[in-house]
Formats: structure tokens, C-alpha cells, sequence
């Protein structure tokens, strides 16, 4: 067992941990943050995706240990208080999900996304860059239509902040 210390949504935890023990579960099962969500044994399918120091992560393919020290966001901290983040709001009003399974990894990919591409993104990037992230539900058309929307009104806060 290791002891673990980590920043999770701007909160301090800890914890113990074995040291086999994947990131996903110390969220999933010693913080309760099932917002998480496991759905392959393969790292193929992006339903644990986080940010880790503000980069996405998926949280199976990292041990717990390996993020002690660490500064985490889960889908649980996106939204600031009752607001929506940009990327949750822009779901909603696309219709970017039907069962919902994928869709706390796919806005955790699509916030670092567009974080990386400050400039805008294009469809054929959105596309591109969710290869990581499978739905087996959507056809992914309104997940593409919601990031599309999302870096838009992110990127036109940012130039408004900028002019300001
Ligand atoms: S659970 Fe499928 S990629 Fe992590
Ligand atoms: S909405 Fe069901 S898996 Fe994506």
C-alpha cells in the first residue's frame, strides 16, 4: 500500500492505495467520484478520460500512485457551480448524447482539446483528434456539432477578455 496525496477539483485528498491500483478506481472507488467511468479493459475506449495538470489523461492507463502530487479535474469539477462549463452546455443544447456512458470522457477530451487549439478547430480535427474516444451510441455527428459550438463561444470569450 502506498499513501496518496493529491489535489482532486481544487480539493486536497489522500488516501491509501495498492500500488497496482489504476487512477480510475482510486477515483471511482476511494473518492466516489463514479463521474468516471470505466468501459473497456484495452485503453481504447476514453470513457475515464480527466485532465491530469491540465492535460487529458485516460485515467485506466495510469496508476494512482503515479498522480500523487498531482493536480486533477473530473468530469464532477468542470461546471461551476450551477453554470455549466461551455463544453457540458454546448452537449445539452447539441444533443451530444444518448445513453450518456462516453460522455464525461468525451467533454474531458473535447475541453483539452480545445484548450490545445486556442485558434478554433475545424471538423476534421474534432474528428481526428476523437479517435481516442468511442460512442456507441450518437454516430458522434452532435458530438462533433457540440465541440465545434463549445470552441467557438470559448475561443470568442477568450478574444473578449483579451479586448478587454
Ligand atoms: S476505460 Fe476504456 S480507455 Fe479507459
Ligand atoms: S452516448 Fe452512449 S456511448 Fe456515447
Amino acid at each position: 500500500m502506498s499513501d496518496i496525496s493529491l489535489t482532486v477539483n481544487g480539493k486536497r485528498v489522500s488516501g491509501a492505495a495498492e500500488d497496482r491500483t489504476l487512477l480510475v478506481h482510486f477515483l471511482r472507488e476511494n473518492l466516489g467520484l463514479t463521474g468516471t467511468h470505466v468501459g473497456c479493459d484495452t485503453s481504447q475506449c476514453g470513457a475515464c478520460v480527466i485532465h491530469v495538470d491540465g492535460k487529458a489523461v485516460k485515467s485506466c492507463t495510469m496508476l494512482a500512485v503515479q498522480a500523487s502530487g498531482s493536480n486533477v479535474v473530473t468530469i464532477e469539477g468542470l461546471a461551476d457551480g450551477a453554470d455549466l462549463h461551455p463544453v457540458q452546455a454546448a452537449f445539452k443544447e447539441h444533443h451530444g448524447l444518448q445513453c450518456g456512458f462516453c460522455t464525461p470522457g468525451m467533454i474531458m477530451a473535447a475541453t483539452d482539446m480545445i484548450n490545445r487549439h486556442p485558434e478554433g478547430l475545424d471538423e476534421a480535427t474534432v474528428r481526428a483528434e476523437l479517435e481516442g474516444n468511442i460512442c456507441r451510441c450518437t454516430g458522434y455527428h452532435n458530438i462533433v456539432k457540440a465541440i465545434l459550438a463549445a470552441s467557438e463561444t470559448m475561443s470568442s470569450k477568450g478574444k473578449a477578455k483579451q479586448a478587454a
